[in-house]
């Protein structure tokens, strides 16, 4: 059947402004938006540029806004759209770089501030260093991230303050801050606590959008306890 689908465009060294250019795609049963989106590069239109890498909902590369909501591209059947024209745009609060490709540099900046990796005050024992099950789940919605930048760009805090570490950082903090092997609280929490950090976030739930159900809204709130509970 088709579709029509209408994409943002704009590349900053030719494009005054931004614009939407419409295409006429023959969708298949099955077909996911980054399929249309391949169809319109490969047959259409090579000057379009998106990116993607897994297909497969895991690399994280192809976050959008589809219809107004942000979205995997990858993960998105055109069918459960609910037919009707496709609007297809970049990311929102991220600077474009051409068309559906944002740059994610202060994202990953933000990721980096919250030191995204096991800090170890003690050396390991002839053994790994071992977690009990039930310590194992409580890190359970927070490794699963595969840092999209959608629960980012969406969060009203990081729209009114651009240095607010962002939902997605603070995720990725809770990851390290609640596992039991890792021993870097000192050093995170001053982080998580400073002028930036997490009483930025407003409870707002947006970044709830995320693709994998993810809750950083949630952990936020257990890294704000944390904060309150903890001597550091
Ligand atoms: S928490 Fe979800 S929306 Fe946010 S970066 Fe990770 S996977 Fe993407
Ligand atoms: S292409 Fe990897 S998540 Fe969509």
């Amino acid at each position: 059947m088709m579709q029509t689908f209408k994409i943002f465009r704009y590349n900053p060294d030719e494009d005054k402004n931004p614009y939407y250019k419409t295409y006429q795609v023959d969708v298949q049963e099955g077909m996911t938006v980054l399929d249309v989106l391949n169809e319109i590069k490969w047959k259409l239109d090579g000057s379009l540029t998106f990116r993607r890498s897994c297909r497969h909902g895991i690399c994280g590369s192809c976050a959008m806004t589809i219809n107004g909501l942000n979205r995997l591209a990858c993960e998105t059947q055109v069918k459960a759209l609910g037919g009707g024209t496709v609007e297809v745009e970049p990311l929102r609060h991220y600077p474009v770089i051409k068309d559906l490709a944002v740059d994610m540099e202060d994202f990953y900046k933000k990721y980096e501030a919250v030191k995204p990796y096991f800090i170890a005050g003690t050396s390991p024992t002839d053994k790994e260093r071992y977690q009990s099950i039930e310590d194992r789940k409580k890190i359970d919605g927070s490794y699963e991230c595969i840092l999209c930048g959608a629960c980012t760009s969406s969060c009203p805090s990081y729209w009114a303050n651009p240095n607010f570490l962002g939902p997605a950082a603070l995720l990725a903090a809770y990851r390290f801050v609640f596992d039991s092997r890792d021993e870097g609280m000192g050093e995170r929490l001053p982080i998580l606590n400073s002028r930036h950090g997490l009483w930025r976030c407003h409870t707002i739930f947006n970044c709830t959008i995320c693709p994998k159900s993810l809750n950083p809204t949630w952990a936020i709130g257990e890294l704000k306890k944390k904060v309150i509970s903890e001597k550091y």
